[in-house]
């Protein structure tokens, strides 16, 4: 097969988790593409590892659904991939069948092993002291962390610590896959690659940011995950905060690994605190209830659980700053929920007006240059600029986007975030993941907030699937004379 990327070194790719909504929805049909592409030389595995008793058919049987989902692929390519994938029942706190298993992945010493815990991070620590054990993170070995790493400073400094025992610090690969997303990296082709932007890219010009990653979906089969989590720890702590250190970060020396992350957790440890004493003024939290979402009615959070009763947030605003200084004064505004009116991530980079308006004030108002970013759904940016209204009639205002779809201008659909990010580990490349230090720093500024939270007492605000969240969250952004992003500007 002919592919536009070179392959990649032949890999065992062993996915832990490997009957989980993670490695059907996004692992299996992440590698299915770059198989497509030509990327996988054929001596090349994908082992599939869960408690459940089934093997190599079994599996393959449930990976050919997953596969098949919403679209036919090609049946000979399909089974030509499902070839590659196998599978091996393990309980990650019992010894039965690791030997089995370690001598099927000695098999092909030369491979790189990939070691993917797509589980619950308690069982974090077991599957590494077994793979050390069993000697599999010598040689070209590496592990993938899903996040959220731990639930607070304290567990995530248990699972480091632990899993530093077995897999260095470059042999670990912490992954958040919205740095894998196409606009993402495209932020730092657009800052760093056009002379335009950088001067303005400080408390001088820029008046807020604002980002936001709404959900349509709602919490479905991962109550049980989800109720441990919430928002903030699902979304906030990882995703949102990876995407304010790629707006915030100073430019890096180089796309080396450590440039970057070193630029990027500096930004973490400038985040100004949020605790008891301003998390009333800075947050807010919201629950769904039942109500609408694509159309169709759908039940509340509390129905959805079994037990009934939660705090857990479906829903977090919140206003945070950058204590250095190019971003002094400058707001950043984060929202994120789950059962919102539509899916859309996006961050917006709000420019200062002009210092003086010459304008009549009947030509219209004059409005903020907008620059967005947009991740999700149809990748792309548009900055918006004031122009004359076309024409005769006078001189009218009027704000218009210089709008690059991507999908449009390239004519392609952009990959998973997922297919750069799993090649990356087998390359060896960890510019894309995050380092211990940075989750750190990320818990450091997350803890007090949730603590502060659970001082308070109080319940999340509710807010109606299909709605923009609790009207406090409105509120957060008017209170500074500010309004979200709306309708697509
Ligand atoms: C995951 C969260 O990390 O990201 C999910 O655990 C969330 O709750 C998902 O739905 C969102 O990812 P994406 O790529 O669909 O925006």
């Amino acid at each position: 097969m002919s592919s536009s990327n070179p392959q990649v070194h032949a890999f065992d790719l062993v996915i832990f988790g490997g009957t989980g909504d993670l490695a059907a929805r996004k692992l299996l049909p992440a590698m299915f593409h770059r198989f497509l592409d030509g990327q996988l030389p054929d001596s090349s595995r994908i082992i599939g590892i869960a408690r459940e008793s089934t093997d190599d058919e079994g599996y393959r049987a449930q990976m050919r659904k997953a596969l098949s989902e919403g679209h036919a692929p090609d049946p000979q390519q399909l089974e030509a991939f499902l070839q590659l994938v196998h599978y091996r029942p393990l309980d990650a706190r019992k010894d039965a069948g690791w030997d089995d298993f370690a001598a099927m992945v000695g098999e092909r010493p030369d491979n790189v092993r990939v070691f993917y815990l797509s589980t619950s991070p308690d069982l974090f620590i077991d599957i590494c002291t077994r793979l050390g054990h069993y000697g599999l993170n010598r040689g070209e070995a590496r592990v993938v962390l899903e996040k959220p790493i731990g639930r607070d400073l304290e567990s995530a400094n248990q699972i480091n610590d632990a899993v530093g025992q077995v897999f260095s610090e470059s042999q670990t690969y912490r992954i958040d896959h919205y740095l894998g997303k196409e606009t993402v990296q495209n932020l730092l082709a657009l800052r760093f690659g056009n002379a335009l932007f950088e001067p303005l890219w400080n408390a001088a010009h820029i008046d807020h940011v604002q980002i936001t990653v709404a959900e349509t979906l709602g919490v479905g089969n991962r109550a049980a995950y989800y109720s441990r989590a919430g928002a903030l720890r699902d979304m906030v702590q990882n995703h949102m905060l990876q995407l304010v250190c790629m707006v915030a970060m100073e430019p890096p020396s180089s796309l080396s690994p450590d440039a970057v992350r070193d630029e990027k957790l500096k930004v973490l440890r400038s985040l100004k605190p949020i605790d008891e004493s301003n998390a009333a003024q800075l947050t807010v939290r919201g629950q769904y209830r039942a109500g609408a979402a694509d159309g169709q009615s759908v039940p509340g959070y509390l129905d959805e659980l079994e037990g009934g009763k939660s705090h857990t947030e479906t829903f977090v605003a919140l206003k945070t700053e950058i204590a250095n200084w190019r971003w002094a004064g400058v707001p950043f505004y984060l929202r994120t929920g789950k059962r919102l009116p539509e899916r859309v991530s996006e961050i917006v980079v709000a420019f200062k007006a002009v210092p003086h308006s010459i304008f009549d004030p009947s030509a219209g108002a004059l409005a903020h240059n907008r620059l967005v970013l947009r991740l999700q759904p149809d990748e792309g940016v548009k900055l918006w600029l004031t122009i004359k209204h076309p024409g005769p009639g006078g001189l009218r205002l009027r704000h218009v986007p210089l709008d690059m779809s991507f999908a449009e201008a390239f004519g392609v659909s952009q990959p998973d975030a997922y297919e750069r990010l799993l090649l990356d580990v087998v390359r060896g490349n960890p510019t894309l993941f995050m380092r211990r230090d940075e989750v750190e720093a990320a818990w450091r500024w997350a803890d007090p907030i949730l603590e502060a939270w659970s001082a308070s007492g109080e319940a999340p605000k509710p807010y109606t699937a299909g709605t923009w969240g609790p009207s406090a969250s409105v509120a957060l952004i008017e209170r500074d004379g500010r309004t979200w992003n709306e309708d697509g500007e």
